[in-house]
């Protein structure tokens, strides 16, 4: 360790800890960095090549705290849940009142309120803030969603915003508001990363099981829609993924892969978030049911053995490519839309600033669903925050040459039982959001009947009861 102090300090030198670090050395800070391990801190030091001079390895976490420049900033990139109470317990005593933890692993927004507010009773100070993009993402330029004070904002930007992705030139760093809002606003990105692939897969099955290709022809398709409306890191990597080969046994690596879908927990909390607020949020429920049903392998085949096989082969109704590409970009414009509309009822419910423009743009580069869409998406919140992404102009044009395609392909999912439990949940929001007379009336009739639990009339009166009531 030399004497220069360090501009801030990392724990947790896992894949993600690791490259966060690095980056942050290479943008030119100095950064003391502490793992549970020392042959850890140790090797990760020695393998840092050129930006060795800028990386404090700390033996011990004392030495971590007494490496960085007061007032310190101390980033924890450690596994979420009960692991990060325990290093702020054990950070808390080592560190001043005004020092700064900053939790950049995956949390439970609520868990990051709690820390918040019992940070704030006792110090050092704390912060939670969201980091996507994977290993590639934190080593050479993330989109971080920020949660916090402003002010503790305000000290750690200077870092934050340097190490982050870029959109022409602008960095994927954006301050949501106090408290768990940085956290909320990932745990939503990650809801729509749930949907994204899930829709993704949906097709994916409509081209391997309904139209029988293999998934070197598969990969093709999806390299092409790459290169139009859909561009995005997740079809790009569905390409790559239906184009790798098994190097054990020379198949389609897709081909050997089983279809059993793991989760951490993020895209379960935006549906039950989803619920509480009473945010819609379909695709996204659809996308976490279907992993969760994915899951159930021996059930599944025990369906098979009981029903048969659903038919699948769509023979000359198989849909175009064209009009596989129109329905997953429909999808894919209804989540979006469903994941911006919930962020808007947090907010309300909230109070956090969650600014939505400002989130479409962090979102262009450096997460996982960074796409090209999100460019007119955040076009279309700056014109108007509070209105639907449906319903602006550009993304209602969109959809109303795309819903036709997304119709067809649901259809014919439900006609040859081929599953796409995202794509049709979109499409029955997409109906009922364009329904202007539904048919909750009869749901307050029968609630009326059977509770008197009243209500409202079309000619405008309140708390009305049906004839039942009478007697
Ligand atoms: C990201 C990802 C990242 C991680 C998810 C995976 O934005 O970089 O979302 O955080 O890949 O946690 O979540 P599951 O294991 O639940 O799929």
């Amino acid at each position: 360790m030399t004497g220069k102090a360090a501009d801030i300090g990392l724990i947790g030198l896992g894949t993600m800890g690791a490259a966060l670090a690095a980056n942050i050395a290479e943008k030119g800070f100095r950064i003391a960095v502490w793992n549970r391990h020392d042959a850890v801190t140790r090797e990760f030091a020695a393998a840092a090549g050129p930006l060795a001079d800028r990386i404090v390895p700390a033996a011990t976490l004392a030495d971590l705290v007494a490496a960085v420049r007061p007032p310190r900033a101390v980033i924890l990139m450690v596994p979420a849940g009960p692991v990060v109470d325990q290093q702020i317990a054990a950070l808390g005593p080592l560190m001043a009142r005004d020092d700064l933890i900053i939790d950049a692993g995956n949390a439970d927004f609520h868990d990051t309120d709690r820390r918040t507010a019992e940070a704030a009773a006792q110090g050092p100070r704390f912060m939670g803030i969201g980091v996507s993009g994977g290993e590639e993402g934190a080593r050479h330029g993330p989109s971080i969603m920020a949660g916090g004070a402003e002010q503790d904002w305000a000290r750690v930007a200077p870092v934050l915003t340097a190490i982050s992705a870029r959109y022409d030139d602008t960095p994927c760093a954006v301050h949501m508001g106090p408290g768990g809002a940085g956290h909320f606003v990932k745990t939503v990105h990650n809801g729509i990363e749930y949907a994204d692939m899930q829709m993704i897969a949906e097709i994916y099955g409509v081209l391997r099981d309904g139209m029988g290709m293999s998934a070197p022809e598969i990969a093709p398709v999806f390299e092409g829609w790459n290169r139009g409306a859909l561009q995005s890191y997740l079809i790009e990597i569905t390409a790559q993924v239906a184009a790798a080969t098994d190097p054990l046994t020379g198949k389609a690596i897709l081909d050997v892969i089983l279809d059993t879908a793991g989760q951490k927990g993020t895209g379960r909390w935006t549906a039950i978030e989803a619920l509480h607020l009473g945010a819609a949020v379909p695709v996204i429920e659809a996308a976490v049911a279907a992993r969760n049903i994915s899951a159930a392998l021996a059930e599944r085949r025990a369906g098979e053995a009981v029903f048969g096989p659903a038919p699948h082969r769509l023979g000359a109704s198989a849909p175009t490519r064209a009009v596989l590409e129109q329905a997953l970009i429909a999808g894919k414009i209804l989540c979006y839309a469903q994941g911006f509309a919930m962020l808007s009822r947090a907010r309300d419910e909230f109070g956090w600033p969650l600014p939505l423009p400002d989130i479409a743009r962090g979102w262009r580069a450096g997460c996982i669903i960074r796409s090209a869409m999100l460019n007119d998406m955040a076009r279309a919140l700056a014109e108007d925050p509070g209105r639907n992404l449906i319903l602006a102009p550009f993304f209602a044009d969109h959809l109303s040459r795309a819903i036709p395609c997304l119709r067809q392909v649901v259809a014919l999912g439900a006609m040859n039982g081929l599953p796409v439990p995202a794509l049709s949940a979109g499409l029955a929001w997409f109906d009922q959001m364009r329904t202007a007379r539904s048919t909750a009336n009869l749901i307050q009739g029968l609630r009326d009947f059977f509770g008197l639990h009243g209500f409202d009339r079309i000619d405008g009166a309140t708390g009305q009861h049906g004839p039942w009531a009478q007697g």
